[in-house]
């Protein structure tokens, strides 16, 4: 079964919560990275493992999410390999993965509907990589870019 990493800070605490009896219901493993509760933390602070642990192989995919989805989205794609889409509908969540191989989903546990952030993972997790060669080539450059900046 695929495992899933899971984190959020206490902006998306209430619907990280809610999400895990919906992302085993499709078919996954959730592992929650944190946070525990609604006390405040600093987002880098748990976004960062969970994005390491994708980038380290022992998640092929993780959803994170914070107040807008933003700051954990900026986190998550400092992390080399990473492809982190903050996403806020559905549709974006399937093209996401099509064309960009998206490896975590950020979304905004404040401002996106619960019912939304629903349709939304079940999309990107529903949805394979479209290995077209231009899909692959853009990847790639990512990756050149990587290299380039020192990551
Ligand atoms: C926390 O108050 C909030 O700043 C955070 O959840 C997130 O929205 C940051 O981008």
């Amino acid at each position: 079964m695929e495992k899933i990493a899971l984190a959020s800070d206490q902006g998306g605490f209430e619907q990280k919560e809610a999400l895990k009896p919906v992302i085993e219901a499709l078919g996954y493993e959730v592992v929650d990275f944190g946070v525990p509760s609604t006390d405040s933390v600093d987002y880098p602070d748990v976004i960062y493992p969970a994005a390491k642990a994708v980038a380290n192989g022992e998640f092929k995919r993780g959803i994170i999410l914070c107040g807008t989805g933003i700051g954990a989205s900026i986190v998550a794609n400092k992390v080399r390999g990473i492809r982190a889409a903050l996403v806020t509908s559905p549709e974006v969540a399937t093209l996401t993965r099509e064309h960009n191989d998206s490896n975590i989903l950020a979304m905004a546990g404040r401002t996106t509907p619960f019912e939304t952030n629903k349709d939304i993972v079940e999309a990107w997790l529903g949805t394979p990589f479209n290995e077209d060669d231009r899909h692959s080539r853009r990847i790639n450059k990512i990756k050149d870019i990587e290299t380039m900046e020192g990551r």
